[in-house]
């Protein structure tokens, strides 16, 4: 165990933020486990050890099935925060089993591959529609003008949201989002709070609507699931809704445009791509890789746990590095280097163990249909200007890409 310790691990810093991989090798090398004061957790950099623990059963996501928050060590949040909360604390990936387990098989039930591939034409042809929009205007920014809509419709599409609501849904999730950064502000706890509520209060409305007069999509899915053996309360409804929507775009977004910067960086492998369009799966897993959209994820210690000869007590917090495991020497040869070929790709962008992204199979296809779309029609793609990052850590993003048809 490495003990508190001046690190290069800066997660409020722009120039860490530029490229936080050469601080996750410093930290790979000072050990498994490394205590950080400024969030007061436990950071697991190694790719075994994230890859193992993320199968752990003595971590959960929560512990309140377990525990009160007093009887755990920790405060309750702050009452005014409860919206948040009551959300945030009824979709299933802040849950554990048994509840996890319950809402997982449901929500598995209305998005299965199936639903999944049924989806494929649609979501080519979406992406073509809006690359080729892009080409007419001879550029544009890849984020606002394909990046975002092409998930953002997909997922709303799927859960029947109608076309005239979808404007708030993107702002929505970026300010629920915010509570997933490191020690958030409490202006980024009010933003969510309020959005919260808003986004709370259109579920409800168009759940009623659903169930008066179901439709062939998701929303109304749950409910005859939820209705039929009474498994999905109202809240996980309104819950689950709400993660599938921001889950089901977020990361996807940054996912495409962390990985277009990452191919405009490497004019060789770009080239590589262009001349040879099968590399498109391997290029995804990656690009997913090489610049991991989420980079962190936490851990509550239910039970204590040793790791590398130091037992971490019940009630502490472990955060898990995934820029940094998918970075990792051990795994992945010369892992600074973008290879879209390389073979075996055991990245960990998608988690595993029981939270595994229920979404990947939708992802990978999203993913896709840009590239393929981008690589097709807009063979001359430049960037117009350096990009600026985004100042978030855990959900690691552009602010714009700003491209132009060369
Ligand atoms: C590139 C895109 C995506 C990435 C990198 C990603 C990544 C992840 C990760 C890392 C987790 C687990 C977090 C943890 O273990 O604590 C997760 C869970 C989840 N993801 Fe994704 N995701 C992506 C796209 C999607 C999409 C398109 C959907 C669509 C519905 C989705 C829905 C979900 C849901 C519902 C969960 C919770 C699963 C559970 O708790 O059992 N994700 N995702």
């Amino acid at each position: 165990m490495a003990g508190p310790v001046d690190l290069a691990f800066d997660p409020w810093d722009p120039e860490f933020l530029a490229d936080p991989y050469p601080a996750y090798a410093e930290l790979r090398a000072r050990g498994r486990l490394i205590r950080y004061e400024p969030t007061g957790q436990w950071l697991v950099p190694h790719h075994a050890d994230v890859s193992a623990l993320l199968r752990e059963r003595r971590l959960g996501r929560t512990y309140r099935h377990r525990f009160g928050h007093e009887e755990f060590g920790r405060s309750a949040p702050p009452p005014e925060h409860e919206p948040f909360h009551t959300l945030n604390d009824h979709g299933m990936l802040d849950l554990e089993p048994p509840d996890h387990t319950r809402i997982r098989r449901l929500v598995s039930k209305a998005f299965t591959p199936r639903t999944v591939e049924r989806l494929r034409p649609y979501v080519h042809g979406l992406a073509d529609e809006l690359v080729g929009k892009l080409v007419e205007a001879g550029g544009g920014d890849l984020l606002t003008d394909v990046a975002e809509p092409l998930p953002v419709a997909v997922i709303a599409e799927m859960l029947g949201i109608p076309e005239a609501d979808r404007a708030p849904l993107r702002p929505w999730s970026a300010a629920i989002c915010g509570m997933y950064e490191l020690n958030p502000s409490e202006e980024a706890a009010a933003r969510a709070v309020r959005a919260s509520v808003e986004f709370s209060d259109y579920l409800r409305e168009l759940i009623a609507a659903r169930r008066e007069e179901p439709g062939e999509d998701l929303i109304s899915g749950l409910i005859a699931a939820h209705d039929e053996g009474d498994r999905l309360t109202e809240q996980e409804l309104v819950s689950t809704a709400v993660l599938l929507l921001n889950a089901g775009h977020e990361a996807t977004v940054n996912a495409t445009v962390n990985g277009w910067w990452a191919l405009f960086r490497n004019p060789g492998q770009l080239a590589a791509l262009r001349a040879d369009h099968s590399l498109i799966p391997s290029a995804i897993e990656e690009l997913m890789r090489y610049d991991t959209p989420l980079q962190l994820f936490e851990r509550w210690v239910l039970d204590d746990i040793e790791i590398d000869g130091t037992t971490v007590p019940r009630g502490a917090e472990i955060a898990m590095l995934f820029g940094s495991a998918n970075h990792d020497p051990s795994v992945f040869a010369d892992p600074g280097r973008l290879d879209l070929s390389r073979g075996e790709n055991p990245h960990i962008s998608f988690s595993a163990g029981i939270h595994y992204c229920i979404g990947a199979p939708l992802a990978r296809m999203e993913l896709a249909a840009s590239m393929t779309a981008l690589l097709r029609r807009a063979p001359t793609l430049v960037p117009a200007e350096e990009p600026r990052r985004t100042p978030n850590f855990v959900i690691r993003g552009l602010a714009g890409l700003a491209v132009e048809v060369a």
